[in-house]
């Protein structure tokens, strides 16, 4: 039987969580954090960390890093982790798109692409499944990847390759880490309303925008719609779920 209280309660939880400076990251961060979440923030931006840290209700860790420098993350994060006690719970957002075709894509820009969106992801999971650096009855990672880590789509292929890596490792991850409890789930979204797609769209002429608009049936997505979806996923509400790609968009891929 569903308890009435306690699935969504975070107030004993130390949440960490990506791309934390703006977006979906952002709106994740405040709604867990109203929901009593202790939590590590990270992002490159420093500005929009600490406007972010202002609209958190319960005080937060910053953590400024650039999630390309791989190999300076795990000393970054446990010197936090150090700080906030360890974590139940990762959430990896951040990330950054690529609208290139083929022709002009570089091998450079593809491996940047890669390593912001998929293998910083896979040094944090790394990170966060050290037996010293989680706790709680039912941690659980969750990435954001994106519809185009389903589908297809023109001129997008180093996003769409960093997006369905994380579905890979989403699967087996959750297959390696079930031993020690711990859950690793994936949110795919559609086109949300944020700064990213603010600047990928200005690229778009009106028609397109229309034709991404109709791919759409229930319309474009809000960040609150992805966020309300981690907390779910994070949460022990869903303890029983992993190794999940979660569709959050609206009905695209449903076409
Ligand atoms: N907005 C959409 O329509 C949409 C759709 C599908 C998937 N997504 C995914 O959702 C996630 C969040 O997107 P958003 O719309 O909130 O974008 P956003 O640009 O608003 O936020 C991304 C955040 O990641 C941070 N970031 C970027 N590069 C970084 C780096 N090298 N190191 C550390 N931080 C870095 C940025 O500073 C920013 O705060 C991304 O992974 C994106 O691919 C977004």
């Amino acid at each position: 039987m569903l308890k009435e209280t306690g699935f969504l309660d975070f107030s004993s939880k130390n949440i960490m969580i990506t791309g934390a400076g703006s977006g979906i990251g952002r709106v994740t961060a405040v709604s867990l954090s109203s929901l009593g979440a202790n939590l590590l923030l990270l992002d490159i931006n420093e500005d929009g960390l600490k406007e972010t840290q202002k609209l958190c209700k319960n005080n937060s860790l910053l953590l400024v890093h650039d999630l390309a420098d791989i190999s300076g993350l795990k000393q970054a994060v446990e010197s936090k982790i150090s700080e906030i006690g360890k974590l139940d719970g990762l959430v990896n957002v951040a990330g950054i798109p690529c609208v290139q075709p083929l022709k002009t894509l570089k091998a450079e820009t593809a491996e940047k692409v890669f390593k912001i969106n998929t293998l910083a992801a896979l040094e944090l999971s790394k990170i966060f499944c050290s037996i010293k650096n989680h706790r709680g009855e039912h941690p659980s990672i969750t990435f954001i990847s994106s519809v185009y880590g389903i589908v297809g789509s023109s001129a997008n292929v180093a996003y769409s390759m960093s997006k369905s890596a994380l579905h890979g490792v989403t699967k087996s991850l959750a297959i390696e880490m079930a031993g020690k409890k711990i859950r690793v789930n994936c949110i795919a979204p559609g086109f949300i309303k944020t700064e990213m797609l603010d600047g990928v769209s200005s690229i778009f002429d009106d028609e397109y925008n229309q034709r991404l608009n109709a791919l759409h049936p229930m319309g474009l997505g809000e960040a609150q719609d992805i966020a309300n979806a981690v907390v779910f996923l994070a949460s022990d509400m869903s303890k029983w779920i992993t190794g999940t790609i979660l569709s959050v968009d609206g009905g695209f891929t449903a076409i």
